[in-house]
């Protein structure tokens, strides 16, 4: 596994590997998958999709600071590289471009990619600026990588709206490839910033999967009255003591405009809840 710190060498890296591999048959040559590190089950998930469509098979390790707004936890946001470096050479990554922020952000950088309405609501409310920082950096991720696929977590599920959105709107051409979330054995959704929870905050997180399966059985049960999904949600969340609601959504899939009366399907149901500091965020897709 190559390491790459700056630009150039990753792309001598990747033009060494194209060289050395023609690989015949395969959907995808280069495959990226791009992390800010930490990297957990979930990660090592994107990395087995993009080793199984691709020839070689990229990730990337960058704590983005323009993602982060003022009051959030950039400094603290875990990291361990060596851990992350020994994790994807386990995974058969060819390359991991880990760069300095000064890489990725040179002196006098003024340009920013901002993705319209898609990133204004739900997290883009609650997080202003948050779109325009990751539709930034990875804006800059697909033209580093020059991947034929890129590979992201339906975990966060605007965020890949918005990477879809951006892809197709300035006609990068890597594909965008969403994949499942990959949860707890007990149904917790895998984050790095899981680390942050106490264990009684924990134990009350598992509240977020219960809700969105709830609201889930309810779906398939026939209720379709969009208070009424949402609800379940909350009655579950709203019983733990050290919960706090941001917002539970239930949107449409496509344009993430908030579903009023009978839903039609399909319909993305979404949360946001505190845990003291910390912010997690689930979802389910509701299909007929
Ligand atoms: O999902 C993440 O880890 C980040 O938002 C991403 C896509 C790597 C951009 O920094």
């Amino acid at each position: 596994m190559q390491i790459a710190r700056t630009i150039a060498e990753y792309r001598a890296h990747r033009a060494a590997l194209l060289a050395a591999r023609a690989v015949e048959g395969r959907p995808g040559l280069v495959g990226v998958v791009p992390t800010m590190g930490y990297l957990h089950e979930g990660h090592r998930s994107l990395m087995r999709c993009a080793r199984a469509d691709c020839a070689i098979v990229a990730t990337t390790i960058f704590v983005n600071p323009t993602q982060f707004g003022p009051n959030e936890d950039f400094t603290r946001y875990p990291r361990d590289e060596a851990r992350d470096f020994a994790i994807c050479e386990a995974e058969g990554v060819d390359i991991v471009f880990a760069p300095r922020v000064e890489e990725m952000y040179p002196a006098g950088a003024e340009t920013t990619v901002s993705v319209g309405r898609l990133s204004t609501v739900l997290e883009g409310a609650a997080r202003p600026g948050h779109f325009d920082g990751v539709a930034t950096v990875v804006t800059k991720l697909f033209s580093i990588a020059q991947a034929d696929r890129g590979y992201f977590g339906q975990k966060d599920a605007q965020q890949l709206m918005v990477i879809r959105r951006l892809a197709e709107d300035l006609r990068i051409p890597t594909e965008v490839v969403g994949c499942p979330i990959i949860r707890e054995p007990d149904g917790l959704a895998l984050s790095s910033r899981n680390v942050y929870l106490s264990p009684e905050e924990r134990e009350q997180a598992l509240s977020l999967s219960r809700g969105l399966r709830a609201a889930e059985a309810a779906w398939q049960d026939g209720v379709r009255d969009a208070d009424s999904l949402r609800r379940r949600v909350l009655d579950e969340i709203e019983a733990q003591p050290l919960a706090n609601v941001d917002y539970v959504s239930l949107a449409n899939q496509g344009t993430l405009d908030e579903l009023r009366g009978a839903v039609g399907a399909p319909a993305l149901l979404s949360l946001a809840v505190r845990f003291g500091a910390t912010r997690l965020i689930d979802n389910i897709l509701l299909t007929p």
